[in-house]
């Protein structure tokens, strides 16, 4: 006799309308339809039943870092937010663009992640491209065309050649695309004039013209709408770009400062008219801590928290009715997963079974709530619908704000060649 499931999810209405039972074995989804009883069952009448985020761009720190956060602290933020894969960005210190570096950083992701996990390769002309893709790397970058929060830019000739090695191995470049004037970055109106969105349009059309291999391209964070009609590649926005912008708050807000930069209240309404081009939404989670961020505005770096807060803010947008809940999904959990080349969450056959239950009902976002380390959020008084049940691989590891131990898994790009 077959086994039962370990888990089901009952009740569960499944985008697109209809009500179903999901089955779930071994951290699989076995079946969906009418199922009889689990070992464990969860009722999810009234529930949105979401399959779970990937945030494709996170900086989850460590290390020296650990003041601003580390992979405890951020992979409890990311559960608590409904995502339960992360990608982690190379411009850690030590940078990952050496071998070592990089064993060492799945070494202390494996240890301390509570979610699942995939890790960059940094790009320098010294880094031995096949030899991180070899290691495990999911992808190149995010690569710096201008100079950003610990790393410095790649110039064209480097970067086209490094997109050449990374097309023969058939990996993706991440790409950073901005370009900076030199000034006084005195407040959130000069930053956006320094780092503009004319310069971040240029960048990626001169990314674009030196990849003469024909490298596949994702363009991280963009932050205007021209830059992403010029995109040949995949885009990716961030909900600070889609929900933030000069005028919500004073000018000398550093806590508001990031790289690309948030735009004006009218550069963002553009943004959501291409909506529909937007391939992925990632968080560009780069919590800093609040000594730093209140620093005079030259000063304090850039960067801002979200890996917690991005499904919530897009939730209260689908209960606003500002966006479609196939969009969100689609947006956050099944096109990033495909980018990457990981198995989907979903509710088909052998789909990942890492799920998010969401309340039909928004709250105010309060820094307390949040699990990062950082201790604040860019998005304190938004509405936000957090959710009050997380599963990864079939175990629920999230409830109303307990964590309970998970079973993580390291996703490694397509290269890997496992130790002998
Ligand atoms: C990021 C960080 O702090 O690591 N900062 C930021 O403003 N986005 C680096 C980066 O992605 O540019």
């Amino acid at each position: 006799m077959e086994r039962r499931p370990d888990l089901v999810l009952a009740n569960v209405r499944i985008p697109g309308g209809r009500k179903a039972d999901v089955a779930i074995r071994d951290g699989r989804v076995i079946h969906t339809g009418a199922v009889t009883s689990g070992i464990q069952t969860i009722d999810c009448s009234g529930l949105f039943v979401l399959p779970a985020a990937v945030d494709a761009h996170v900086h989850m720190r460590g290390g020296k870092q650990s003041a601003k956060e580390d992979w405890k602290t951020g992979s409890a933020s990311a559960l608590a937010g409904g995502v339960t894969v992360v990608v982690d960005q190379p411009n850690t210190i030590p940078p990952l663009t050496k071998p070592g570096a990089f064993l060492s950083r799945v070494h202390e992701a494996k240890e301390h992640s509570l979610c699942s996990y995939a890790i960059n390769s940094g790009v320098t002309p010294g880094t031995p491209i096949e030899e991180m893709w070899a290691q495990g790397a999911m992808a190149f970058g995010e690569i710096f065309y201008a100079p950003s929060s610990y790393s410095d830019a790649l110039d064209s000739g480097d970067l086209s050649r490094a997109l050449g090695r990374i097309r023969a191995l058939g990996g993706l470049a991440t790409i950073h695309a901005e370009g900076i004037v030199p000034g006084k970055d005195t407040g959130l109106a000069a930053h956006d004039a320094l780092r503009s969105g004319l310069h971040e349009k240029e960048a990626v059309i001169a990314v674009q013209a030196g990849n003469t291999d024909g490298c596949r391209l994702h363009f991280c964070h963009m932050s205007t709408a021209a830059a992403i009609e010029a995109a040949k590649g995949t885009v990716e926005v961030t909900p600070h770009h889609l929900f933030l912008s000069r005028e919500k708050t004073c000018d000398e807000n550093a806590l508001f400062k990031v790289n690309p930069p948030v735009r004006s209240e009218k550069e963002r309404e553009r943004l959501w008219t291409l909506w529909d081009r937007i391939d992925i939404i990632a968080s560009d989670h780069a919590p800093h801590t609040k000594a730093e961020k209140t620093l005079p505005f030259p000063d304090a770096p850039s960067g801002v928290p979200g890996v917690e807060t991005m499904v919530p803010l897009l939730m209260a947008a689908v209960l606003d009715r500002k966006i479609m809940l196939s969009d969100l999904i689609r947006k956050t959990a099944a096109a990033p997963a495909a980018l990457l080349g990981i198995p989907p969450s979903g509710f088909s056959p052998k789909d990942r079974a890492d799920f998010a239950l969401y309340p039909d009902a928004a709250v105010i976002i309060e820094p307390e709530m949040l699990h990062s380390r950082c201790g604040w959020t860019p998005f304190e008084g938004f509405r936000a619908v957090f959710p009050s049940t997380v599963i990864l691989g079939g175990d629920v590891v999230y409830k109303e704000g307990d964590f309970f131990p998970a079973n993580p898994t390291w996703f490694t790009g397509k290269g890997y060649v496992p130790p002998s």
